[in-house]
């Protein structure tokens, strides 16, 4: 599958050396390809990985990671803006608010997005644990969870299957309006990792009897 990653970060990084390793064709979409720190990412990532500019690496992927800072949303959605026929996963949380997009009460930035980005079939993932754990998903015999959610089914299916290749078990929690409980799932691993002092290598699990 092509994958295109917007930013090429913490987040995006880690996801597309995981995704490239499984045999996907990754291109970062970033604000400038020729900075060290991409080149050094695209070099890690390997299996012919490759940076250009947002719009081309959207345009060239069937799936569209957004993992930039919420605060940058905006300036992404520009420019991929007409671009239709894609999955687009989001990644985001809006920790920061975006003062040239604030959320209303009750709305997700998931769903923010998707309004303004009416050609992306978009599934909220991958927001609900930190980057460092997204390298080993296992904890000791467990798998973390990879909770997400959307409004077309195939997406999900897809991004379902990206899940279980890093190792997840992918839980479905029903359509894009649930988008805020799973950016609030972020904000309580945040609390527990840095707040209440357990630290980061923690992910949340749906317990089963
Ligand atoms: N870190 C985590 O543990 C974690 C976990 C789950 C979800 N998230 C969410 O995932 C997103 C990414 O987090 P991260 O930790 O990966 O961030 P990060 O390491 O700071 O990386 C952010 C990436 O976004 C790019 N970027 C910044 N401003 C941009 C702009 N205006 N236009 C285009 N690209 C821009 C940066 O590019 P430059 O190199 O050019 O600055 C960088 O490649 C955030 O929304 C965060 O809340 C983070």
């Amino acid at each position: 599958m092509n994958i295109g990653i917007i930013g090429a970060g913490n987040v995006g990084g880690t996801l597309g050396k995981i995704w490239a390793a499984k045999g996907h064709t990754i291109t970062y979409g970033v604000r400038n390809p020729l900075t060290p720190k991409t080149q050094t990412i695209v070099a890690e990532t390997d299996c012919g990985a490759t940076a250009t500019y947002i719009k081309d690496a959207a345009e060239k992927s069937d799936v569209v990671v957004l993992a930039t800072p919420w605060e940058a949303v905006g300036e992404v959605v520009f420019q991929i803006l007409g671009l239709t026929g894609k999955i687009l996963i989001d990644c985001t949380n809006p920790i920061e608010p975006n003062p040239e997009w604030p959320l209303s009460q009750g709305i997700s930035a998931a769903e923010e997005i998707a309004k303004r980005l009416p050609g992306f079939r978009v599934v909220k993932a991958f927001n609900t644990l930190g980057a460092g754990n997204l390298s080993d998903v296992t904890f000791g015999a467990v798998h973390a969870d990879a909770f997400m959610c959307g409004d077309d089914a195939e997406a999900k299916k897809t991004v379902a299957q990206l899940a279980k290749e890093i190792g997840f078990d992918a839980i479905d929690v029903g359509g894009l309006r649930s988008a805020e409980m799973l950016e609030s799932l972020a904000k309580l691993w945040i609390t527990l990792a840095y707040q209440q002092g357990i630290g980061p290598n923690i992910a949340f699990k749906l317990l089963h009897k």
